[in-house]
């Protein structure tokens, strides 16, 4: 059977944590074919973590024709580019970078079903986009994310600045934003691919609700989210620890894409 050909844009932590899952786990059915990523260096260190495949080094549109299924791995600021790109040359793909698609996805939806194609958006460091989909079947009413991380985490955020706000001072409990996905978005760049994941899988940007707490007493970064609707009220929360390969990162937002990826080649489609 011939093997599906990967290209990665963005060569970074996560570039490379799902590169080696690929070589490793999934290198009878897949081989990763083309790289790409502004930094060349990073290419080089990319291509030694590999045992089995050889990928060669290109720009972004060779990478597209080269590929069967694209990772993007980069940035918010190009992800879009990369997932219009890719899908109107007919080639399905995984978007690491969900905040750079937030207000365009429906348009790259349509696209990718014109073309054939599939766009894979993981869940990430959240949990609950099962319940979503299948909750917004009976119709939600409101959904919120209430995001809880040590003050460390949120240092040098220029919105707080701009308010006065010295995370590093905070001796308890203290909520510090309250407001739309979308400002969210703008306001806590960080946060940008929990906040537009939840977005575009419910009920879009405008709608849903985000807190974002701190407290010196947080160890880890604290999802929770609450999805109301006619079939009743869903609520979970995720714990995650730092991935060791940037600390910026969860590790469950890496696994979530590995799971992608597992998913798209095994014939148990389990969970919706
Ligand atoms: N969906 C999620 O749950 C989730 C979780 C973690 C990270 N992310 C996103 O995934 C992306 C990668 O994260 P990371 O931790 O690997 O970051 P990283 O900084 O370790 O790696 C990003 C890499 O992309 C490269 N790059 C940047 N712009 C590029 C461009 N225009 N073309 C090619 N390469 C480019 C950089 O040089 C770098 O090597 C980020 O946008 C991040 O926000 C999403």
């Amino acid at each position: 059977m011939k093997k599906i050909r990967i290209g990665i844009v963005g060569c970074g932590a996560i570039g490379k944590s799902l590169a080696k899952f690929i070589d490793r786990e999934l290198n009878s059915k897949a081989e990763i074919s083309a790289i790409c990523d502004l930094d060349l260096s990073k290419t080089v260190s990319f291509k030694k973590i590999l045992k089995k495949s050889k990928p060669v080094v290109t720009n972004l549109d060779k990478l597209i024709k080269n590929s069967d299924l694209i990772i993007e791995s980069s940035s918010a600021k190009v992800s879009y580019e990369v997932a219009k790109k890719s899908v109107s040359n007919g080639k399905s793909i995984l978007i690491m970078s969900i905040g750079g698609i937030i207000l365009k996805a429906e348009e790259l939806f349509a696209l990718a079903r014109k073309n054939r194609s599939f766009i894979y958006l993981p869940s990430g460091a959240i949990c609950g986009i099962d319940g979503m989909k299948a909750l917004s079947l009976a119709g939600i009413e409101k959904v919120t994310l209430t995001t809880r991380k040590p003050p460390k985490a949120l240092s040098g955020v220029a919105y707080l600045m701009q308010k006065g706000i010295d995370v590093n001072k905070i001796k308890k409990e203290t909520v510090i934003f309250e407001g739309t996905a979308l400002s969210a978005i703008k306001y806590f760049p960080q946060n940008i691919n929990v906040a537009a994941l939840l977005s575009i899988s419910g009920i879009g940007a405008k709608k849903t609700k985000v807190k974002i707490i701190t407290s010196p007493e947080y160890k880890y970064n604290y999802h929770e989210i609450e999805i109301v609707s006619k079939a009743g009220v869903l609520k979970t929360i995720s714990q995650n620890v730092a991935f060791k390969e940037n600390p910026k990162t969860s590790y469950l937002a890496a696994l979530s894409a590995m799971a992608v990826l597992k998913g798209i080649f095994d014939s148990a489609k389990i969970g919706n």
